[in-house]
């Protein structure tokens, strides 16, 4: 089948972190940057009150990082109310004003840049490149929206019809949606929903996760800045509750969520149960992703490329991998390889560039994770355990990178978030049953095969359902209108984030049908 030709687009540029002058330049201007301003609701512009709450850096577990005010149910319906009444000129605001904002907002974070990768590093734990590759994500993702706002909604479809008819499609905006977003990636995913639920016409209520409010207050106030107006965009902050409040509210016309497989059963159930307009869920959540290495595979490469997806981010990525499926034939040859490169990996404070893997997200992730890796320890399946930061690090929530032999796939039922990587071997006879294991998770975010046999790359690749593949390569790190990211089943509804038909999910289509 031909293939549909995008145009070519530019992403933002990024640091060159291996040049000594730009990473030291960077890095004065990071120690530079102002402690973040505390976080609180942003409704109508101004922040709401609220009990205090510190926000602690994973990075000793001690340092207050800056205060969040909760918010509450109450503050919701102020919110939805405000938003409401934003809808209406933000909606009617011309296409090309409103891409315009979000370009300026994109200008704005290159310039504040600094800030940003100041406060990612203390409040998420983010290494120096995870911070500046995330700060390029946002911005690739306003400038892509605004593109592709033009490009969907600068114009009404005009449609065929029998003489004396016009026919046109017209997009707009749906009215209120609810952006729940994780702690992940609270810059560029949060920024990501609610640019595009602001570029297709609606006014947004957003709700950043619980541990990283202060970088996403710092972005709303970013894009008021730019121009969105007051009344289109608030932020409400605290827990889970708040969420469902958000989500069950009557006034909600579409939800964007990215999180739990959890999260998103929970809210479908709330949207399914209210006697209401039935609106719309894009949902990206989790994934059991899999890479499968057949004895063809280039051993070094695979080795970078497994150290790159398990570990990369603390495996704090809905990308990375968890299960590594290895030919019986190379296994002891390519474990060999990764606990040798894992070996090398230094655990420690995100903020220092020697750093690869910093912290997991707080004190209940850590626990959870280490739950695990004791279990398997306690049956002997350890194949490697890397070296935790000792000193004033001792007390920051830190896994060291890990590798478990599983006897069969069937023996991880559940997505462990953190840098912990698991093998099963199989052997050359057993490829169909190995592609079944793979798709009896019911999950399908990212895949990925490492085999010199086109046939067998595509006999993976067709079998099963999952959203990103990426072949004798890594499977993380998505590129804004490169790599429109999500997937299916478990892992969520789709439509991808950074391509060509996220918006039109967020927009109303109306028909208009004149007789002339
Ligand atoms: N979009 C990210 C990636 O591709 C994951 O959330 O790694």
């Amino acid at each position: 089948m031909p293939a549909a030709i995008f145009a070519p687009r530019l992403n933002s540029r990024g640091v060159e972190l291996g040049d000594d002058h730009a990473r030291s330049a960077l890095i004065a201007a990071i120690e530079r940057a102002a402690a973040p301003a505390p976080a609180a609701a942003i409704v109508d512009g101004a922040d709401a009150g609220g009990p205090a709450r510190p926000v602690v850096s994973p990075i000793d577990g001690a340092t207050v990082v800056g205060t969040v005010r909760e918010g509450d149910a109450a503050l919701v319906e102020r919110a939805v109310a405000v938003a409401a009444g934003g809808f209406r000129a933000w909606s009617a605001t011309p296409v090309e004003t409103r891409a315009a904002v979000l370009e300026k907002a994109a200008d704005l974070l290159e310039a504040d840049r600094a800030a940003f990768l100041a406060v990612l590093a203390a409040e998420a734990g983010k290494t120096l490149p995870d911070a500046v590759a995330e700060v390029r994500e946002a911005v690739d993702f306003c400038r892509y929206y605004a593109a592709e706002a033009r490009r969907c909604f600068g114009a009404d479809v005009v449609l065929p019809g029998p003489t004396g008819e016009e026919n046109r499609l017209v997009q707009r905006g749906r009215g209120v949606f609810a952006c729940i977003s994780p702690w992940n990636f609270p810059l560029a995913i949060f920024l990501g929903q609610v640019a595009a639920a602001l570029a297709a016409g609606n006014a947004v209520v957003a709700k950043p996760a619980e541990q990283t409010p202060l970088v996403a207050a710092a972005a709303v106030r970013l894009l008021h800045e730019a121009g969105v107006p007051l009344s289109a965009l608030q932020l409400v902050t605290g827990d889970g509750a708040v969420g469902a409040a958000l989500t069950g509210h009557p006034a909600i016309a579409g939800v964007a969520f990215t999180g739990s497989t959890e999260t998103a059963w929970a809210i479908n159930r709330g949207l399914a149960a209210k006697r209401g307009p039935i609106v719309p869920l894009i949902a990206e959540t989790g994934g059991l992703n899999a890479m499968v290495v057949d004895a063809t595979a280039l051993g070094e490469q695979v080795c970078d490329d497994v150290v790159t997806s398990a570990f990369r981010s603390a495996g704090q990525r809905c990308s990375a991998l968890r299960l590594l499926f290895v030919q019986e034939d190379v296994a002891d040859h390519m474990l060999a390889l990764i606990a040798g490169a894992a070996a090398e990996l230094v655990v420690g404070d995100p903020r220092d560039p020697a750093t690869d893997v910093g912290p997991v997200i707080d004190r209940e992730a850590k626990a959870r994770i280490d739950a695990h890796v004791a279990a398997w320890a306690a049956r002997g399946a350890v194949r490697f355990a890397g070296r935790l930061p000792t000193g004033a690090l001792a007390a920051g929530t830190y896994v060291a990178p890990t590798v478990i032999e599983l006897p069969s796939a069937a023996d991880l039922a559940e997505e462990v978030f953190g840098p912990v990587l698991h093998v099963v071997r199989w052997k050359a006879s057993q490829l169909e049953r190995t592609i079944d294991a793979i798709g009896a998770s019911g999950y399908g975010l990212t895949l990925g095969v490492h085999s010199r046999i086109d046939a067998t790359v595509k006999r993976i690749v067709e079998r099963l359902p999952v959203g990103n593949v990426y072949v004798n390569r890594n499977v993380i790190g998505a590129v804004v209108g490169s790599q429109p990211f999500g997937g299916s089943g478990l892992s969520g509804t789709g439509p991808k984030a950074g391509g060509p038909h996220y918006l039109a999910r967020f927009a109303l289509e109306q028909v208009v049908s004149v007789n002339t």
